[in-house]
């Protein structure tokens, strides 16, 4: 819920003050009604019309994000810290991350203005693989990489089952590769469950999530997805495969 306002405001049709003009002058109308109140709160899904014409909304958008280092998976921070909105500077819908990856990890992050559409992929039913590759203090051992795979009990609960591979081992200085494939995405879970095995995480990257990869993208680079992209991804949400 929104303020009116402020609603047709973002539309970019006026500015804030003016919007509020319109309303008191009975210029507004919200599912054919005329609104007058300033406060007035409205839906994504209400049909509001300015002098006659019907608002239209932002257009929806979808980007695969490549997170770099040092970057909050946000709009803003109050620390002044990056986010990742300052890498669509020349992007005008108002973006958000679906998600988050934490402040030291990299990886594909993906972004819309479309809540609707974050809300389903986020939604716990929705179990898309999400690939990891971690470098890790100590080399697991097999009992590691089993309680990996069958589920590691956090203080909220066991996780679901995962895949889990060591990719490499660097016996000198006691650390590993790991490629971590889960479905959930419960708070910093990866580092946790590394955690809770021994083996602490040193560096986290997301490599793939369901169908996408990085591929060629750099650390800080976006590109669109295609609209058949996004609609194998709200197909995987409807089927859960
Ligand atoms: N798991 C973590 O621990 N951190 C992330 O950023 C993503 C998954």
């Amino acid at each position: 819920m929104e303020r009116l306002q402020k609603v047709i405001a973002q539309a970019g049709i006026t500015s804030r003050r003016k919007a509020e003009q319109l309303i008191v002058d009975g210029k507004v109308k919200v599912n054919g009604n005329v609104v007058r109140e300033l406060g007035t709160k409205v839906k994504g899904n209400d049909r509001i019309e300015v002098e006659g014409i019907p608002l239209l909304k932002e257009k929806p958008v979808y980007f695969l994000f490549y997170k770099p280092r040092g970057v909050i998976s946000s709009v803003k921070d109050d620390k002044g810290r990056k986010v990742a909105t300052d890498f669509f500077q020349h992007i005008e819908e108002r973006i958000f991350p679906i998600g988050r990856l934490d402040y030291d990890t990299t990886g594909l992050l993906l972004m819309t203005n479309d809540g609707e559409f974050a809300n389903t992929l986020m939604h716990p039913s929705y179990q898309v693989p999400k690939t990891y590759v971690a470098k890790v203090k100590g080399i697991p051992d097999r009992q590691a990489m089993q309680t990996l795979r069958a589920g590691v009990r956090l203080e909220e609960g066991k996780t679901l089952p995962a895949q889990a591979k060591i990719m490499s081992i660097d016996k000198k200085k006691q650390t590993a590769i790991v490629r971590l494939v889960i479905v959930e995405g419960r708070n910093r879970q990866v580092k946790r469950m590394f955690e809770t095995v021994g083996n602490p995480v040193v560096k986290l990257k997301r490599e793939e999530y369901g169908f996408l990869r990085l591929e060629e993208l750099r650390p800080g680079e976006y590109r669109e997805l295609s609209p058949h992209e996004v609609k194998r991804l709200r197909s995987l949400a409807a089927h859960g495969d």
